[in-house]
């Protein structure tokens, strides 16, 4: 039997193909005028399908969070493969045998003792190691201030040790405590310049930078020029959340990923519906909780996907979740959502939500649902 919306089991993760695809055609364009390569970050879906429409709308490689989603592109054919996130030592040996298999595996340092390990690690196996640096345009996670000397101490100690230099890369995560247009375009200027500055400096001693890689939802989408970039990376919206909606970068009619989920019960005096999508399905991501708008553990729609304004999961237990209204408490709730009745609900955070499944259900216009799987673990 075929399944369909109202037959498959809930909690279920749904991809919504027609806005996928819109979102990528999206992001890909604006980079395509931009003149800039596009590397998507394939950790938000951790999904074959999703990463291979990726590829057809023109995105050029991939980034990834993990050793495991290395193992997992490459055995379907993705070779050009940057992982970023800090190289910790003990990986090196997984890496080296990624790229013997012929992986373009890259990867990424920001200190010198890594970078050292690297050097090391590389001469002992015979392996000049593609390495990135990582700058930090922000001051919100990892990296190595455009200005700092151990910019340049990390470029010669990867240079002379025999590794390829292939130079920078940034992420500026700040851009997700952002919500004006002004203020993203500002950031988006910022990682852009902080980070050309470090590849002038690495080029100014005399050390080679071919790369230089820039990206985040908001500060792609809010770009306008890309002067000294040569590629940009994205994750989240393949998909997009509510957070981007509070973010400024997207509506709710642009979120391709939802959770279906189904009435099990009501307590009817608090004006409550129980679901069965609870924390385990949603995530524990609170992302809303400190922007303009706050959706508790998500947004509430019809079984079609049509928001339900003011109704949001307010309460979330492991298997289940509270279902209310905002303000006034609904006196009909049980009339409004007999038991039984399937919802979707947009999470705040698609990574995070997404994560929670062992797979996707990726539904067409005409209603049909094809399954797609989705990697866990490291
Ligand atoms: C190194 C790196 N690049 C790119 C991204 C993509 O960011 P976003 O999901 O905002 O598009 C991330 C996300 O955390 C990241 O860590």
């Amino acid at each position: 039997m075929t399944e369909t919306l109202a037959t498959i089991d809930t909690p279920a993760a749904l991809i919504e193909s027609t806005r996928m695809q819109r979102n990528i055609q999206r992001m890909q364009r604006h980079m395509n005028e931009l003149g800039v390569r596009f590397r998507p970050h394939v950790k938000t879906s951790k999904c074959i399908e999703v990463a291979k429409a990726q590829r057809d709308a023109g995105a050029l490689g991939i980034t990834v969070s993990t050793l495991k989603e290395v193992e997992q592109f490459f055995a379907e054919g993705f070779t050009d493969i940057l992982y970023a996130v800090g190289m910790a030592p003990h990986r090196l040996p997984h890496a080296l045998e990624l790229r013997r298999r012929g992986c373009a595996l890259g990867i990424l340092t920001d200190s010198v003792a890594s970078a050292r390990a690297i050097v090391e690690f590389g001469r002992a196996s015979g392996e000049a190691f593609d390495v990135l640096i990582e700058v930090d345009t922000d001051g919100h996670r990892s990296g190595i201030k455009p200005e700092e000397d151990a910019l340049i101490e990390v470029g010669r100690v990867l240079h002379e040790g025999g590794m390829r230099l292939g130079g920078v890369l940034t992420h500026a995560g700040s851009s997700y405590e952002l919500d004006t247009p002004e203020a993203l375009k500002a950031m988006a200027e910022q990682e852009r310049s902080a980070c050309v500055r470090a590849a002038q400096r690495l080029g100014g001693a005399g050390l080679p930078c071919p790369v230089v890689s820039v990206g985040s939802t908001p500060t792609a989408l809010a770009a306008d020029a890309l002067d000294g970039v040569t590629e940009v990376r994205a994750g989240v919206y393949v998909f997009f959340d509510l957070v981007m909606r509070n973010i400024g970068v997207c509506t709710e009619d642009d979120i391709a990923l939802s959770v279906l989920t189904t009435v099990i019960g009501h307590q009817a005096d608090k004006g409550w519906a129980i679901v069965d999508a609870g924390w385990m399905a949603m995530s524990r991501d609170r992302g809303t909780q400190k922007q303009k708008w706050d959706f508790g553990y998500g947004q509430i729609c019809d079984a079609q996907g049509r928001v339900l304004d003011g109704y949001v999961l307010s309460g979330a237990n492991q298997e289940h979740g509270i279902l209310s209204r905002e303000g006034e408490a609904d006196a009909d709730i049980a009339a409004r959502f007999p038991v039984g009745t399937r919802l979707r609900i947009l999470p705040n955070h698609a990574c995070a939500t997404g994560a929670q499944f062992p797979e996707y259900h990726a539904l067409s216009d005409d209603g049909s649902l094809r399954a797609w799987g989705r990697f866990h673990g490291w």
